[in-house]
């Protein structure tokens, strides 16, 4: 199975056992740019897993373009702690490569104590919100000599490979690119200054690693920013890359300030594939394909069609670590799912913490969170079978416990099938399949349309029960919000009711956002439909991307805060709000409904409105009236629990409302204190 996926490949004189590559991720397990024991017990559990190659970084080659939150091998003292690095992940027979980091103008300043960051050219970076310092001949050698000390240190350390960050905006990156490099020495200008700087710096490694080390850049087939290079120059970048020495290239898209997407469900899977092959077409060296690549049948595909030699398993090893082991064993449906939500990944390291992953627990947990063999296996009932129930069953079973999961409905996944429905977000029905086979894998029995009794616990005589009741939609304190006719967003995302020309949504949540885009695309033209069309030109492109963002429906969202979609992740926050845009979705923000009737929408306003009448005070007629006003525990078994006196937990939304992680590492959590010391 997969058998080009698992099959060796040499880059340069070194023959990896497969084509899998974990790639650089920021984790931000240390604020002091050590390699501590969280980052080694991470990288270790990668490479238990099966991957060819682990790479471990961003690894700033100078403090001033990595600053406090990347680890650091800017002097010979870290070299100890890398190797105990390299020694583990060689350990688990997975080859280990570094990632050479310096970001330039993308430091942030407030990372390197107050300092201004450096670039080729003072020009103001959106990311940082700050203008970096043009960088003085003095100072581009200084750079350079530091990434070539740096890759010295990495082969002191034991690295197999050493890759050099060009992508992604970063300090290469920016000197490549017209919109950031206005140098007029031999390093901006022409196409051959700008590349001046990337080629030295490759060339510098070489010299200081060796003939024979393999060396490699990562670099966006496409920048995706304005002005920046686009996969019509990339190619020739690609080769100049390799002229200076580089063995293999890492092909990825954008930059950090790109307003296309690079990480989110809305990039197909393996989307960014077709700049890999771009760039192969012109090397001979081995190139890698990244972002998305979800599935070994997406991976074994890409490689067979010629799109590239080898791939990068970003996210999808955070989710699980063991992906290469299982798709080789051929047991793919055990796979836990990378849903690319970027929840626990990147908006966690833009707030400040450390990476971890909604959908497994152990994510960056690695040496507080095993699953132990029980000692004393206990009978579990789990009672509902939604993301937090389905994951305590499975960890208890693992455990080694009894366990029985049931369920009122006539299928597993509760909220899960309600969160897939909008628009780009049906990656998330991959949890079912997951739990599917988990729950055969680990003898789960489990009763569909089996509501939860008193009689029935009492029948089971369970020695613990897991009670993962869910949530309903809650009904805000709205004159009229409980009339007939008056649907919640539940209702729509479950049951596609029909709806009227005009629709108002209130609450521009997160769930309230979703709803309005999944009724705004109803009557836009399919992805088929626009290819269909495309090809047969039936119409001018611009007729034809009109039809993509004109709907049946004409919807309105009410939100009471300042700003709308509060409750959205950094990384995709502005991706749902140029969708909300661009559908033609109007947003009211700080307009408080004050009264409901089944055809009218009255409220109050924070400040005098111009989509209305002018005045704070309005009314507004509409077809449809969807509430979209968060949810509510159900309590209704485990009030009556007690009564029964058998332990029991309360897990996910039963317990309180909240996300895929709070029930999945709640569900999990929960499990693994059935065999806590002093559990009842
Ligand atoms: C939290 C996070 C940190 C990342 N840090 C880096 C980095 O330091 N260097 C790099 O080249 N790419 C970095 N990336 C990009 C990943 O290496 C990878 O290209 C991206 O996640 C897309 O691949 P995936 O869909 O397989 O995750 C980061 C991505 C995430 C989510």
């Amino acid at each position: 199975m997969f058998e080009t996926l698992f099959s060796p490949i040499t880059i340069h004189h070194l023959t990896l056992k497969n084509r899998i590559a974990y790639p650089s991720l920021g984790l931000l397990y240390s604020w002091d740019r050590k390699l501590n024991d969280r980052y080694l017990h991470y990288f270790t559990e990668i490479a238990r897993g099966g991957a060819g190659i682990v790479t471990v970084g961003p690894v700033g080659v100078d403090f001033l373009g990595s600053g406090l939150a990347v680890l650091g091998l800017d002097h010979d003292k870290p070299i100890a702690d890398f190797k105990r690095v390299t020694d583990a992940i060689r350990a688990e027979g997975a080859s280990p490569w570094i990632q050479l980091f310096h970001a330039g103008a993308y430091s942030h300043p407030i990372l390197i104590n107050g300092e201004t960051p450096l670039g080729p050219s003072a020009v103001y970076s959106k990311y940082t919100k700050a203008t970096p310092k043009e960088m003085t001949s003095e100072e581009i050698r200084t750079v350079q000599s530091a990434f070539a000390d740096a890759a010295g240190r990495a082969v002191e350390a034991g690295f197999d490979g050493v890759e050099i960050i060009g992508s992604a905006g970063y300090l290469l990156t920016q000197f490549l690119s017209p919109k950031t490099n206005k140098r007029t020495d031999e390093y901006g200008g022409s196409f051959e200054n700008r590349l001046r700087f990337p080629t030295e710096v490759i060339a510098a490694c070489r010299k200081t690693v060796g003939k024979a080390f393999p060396l490699s850049i990562r670099m966006a087939g496409n920048d995706f920013v304005p002005e920046g290079n686009t996969d019509e120059i990339t190619p020739l970048i690609a080769r100049a890359y390799e002229k200076s020495g580089v063995n293999l290239i890492n092909v990825t898209g954008g930059w950090h300030e790109s307003k296309v997407p690079q990480l989110p469900m809305d990039l197909p899977r393996a989307g960014y594939a077709y700049l890999a092959a771009a760039i192969r077409k012109a090397v001979t060296v081995p190139v890698m394909a990244s972002n998305r690549i979800s599935t070994p049948m997406d991976a074994e595909r890409l490689l067979n069609d010629g799109y590239c030699d080898m791939v990068n398993l970003g996210r999808v090893l955070i989710a699980d670590p063991f992906w290469p082991a299982k798709a080789k064993a051929g047991r793919v449906d055990e796979i836990r799912p990378c849903v690319a939500c970027s929840q626990g990944c990147t908006d966690e390291i833009f707030s400040g913490n450390p990476v971890s992953c909604i959908g497994n627990p152990r994510a960056g947990y690695e040496a507080e969170r095993i699953i132990k063999p029980t000692a004393s296996p206990q009978k579990i009932m789990v009672a509902g079978a939604g993301p937090a129930g389905l994951e305590a069953a499975v960890t208890a079973a693992q455990m080694g416990h009894a366990v029985h999961l049931f369920e009122t409905r006539d299928a597993i996944g509760g909220q899960i099938e309600l969160a897939a429905a909008p628009p780009h977000k049906e990656e998330l029905l991959e949890y079912i399949r997951y739990y599917r086979a988990m729950l055969t894998r680990h003898g789960v029995t489990v009763s569909l349309s089996t509501p939860v009794t008193l009689d029935l616990i009492r029948a089971e005589q369970p020695d613990h029960i897991f009670v993962a009741e869910g949530a309903a939609p809650a009904v805000p304190p709205i004159d009229g919000a409980d009339i007939e006719g008056i649907l919640s967003s539940w209702d729509v995302l479950k049951k596609d009711r029909p709806l009227g020309h005009r629709v108002a949504l209130i609450g521009g949540g997160a769930v309230g956002l979703e709803t309005a885009l999944h009724i705004a695309v109803k009557g836009t033209l399919s992805p088929e439909m626009f290819h269909f069309l495309s090809i047969h030109d039936t119409e001018p492109p611009e007729k034809l991307r009109e039809r993509l963002f004109s709907g049946n429906h004409e919807v309105t969202v009410f939100e009471m805060a300042p700003r709308a979609g509060g409750d959205l992740g950094r990384s995709t926050r502005w991706v749902m709000m140029n969708h909300i845009k661009r559908y033609g979705v109007h947003l009211v923000t700080g307009a408080r409904v004050t009264g409901l009737s089944a055809k009218k929408v009255t409220g109050l306003s924070s400040k005098k409105v111009t989509w209305h009448d002018g005045n704070e005070k309005w009314s507004q007629e509409f077809d449809t009236i969807i509430l979209a006003t968060g949810s509510q525990s159900v309590t209704a078994l485990s009030d009556r629990l007690p009564e029964l006196g058998i332990p029991f937990t309360r897990i996910g939304d039963g317990l309180t409302p909240g996300k895929f992680n709070h029930a999945i590492h709640g569900g999990f959590l929960a499990a693994l204190q059935l065999d806590a010391p002093g559990a009842p």
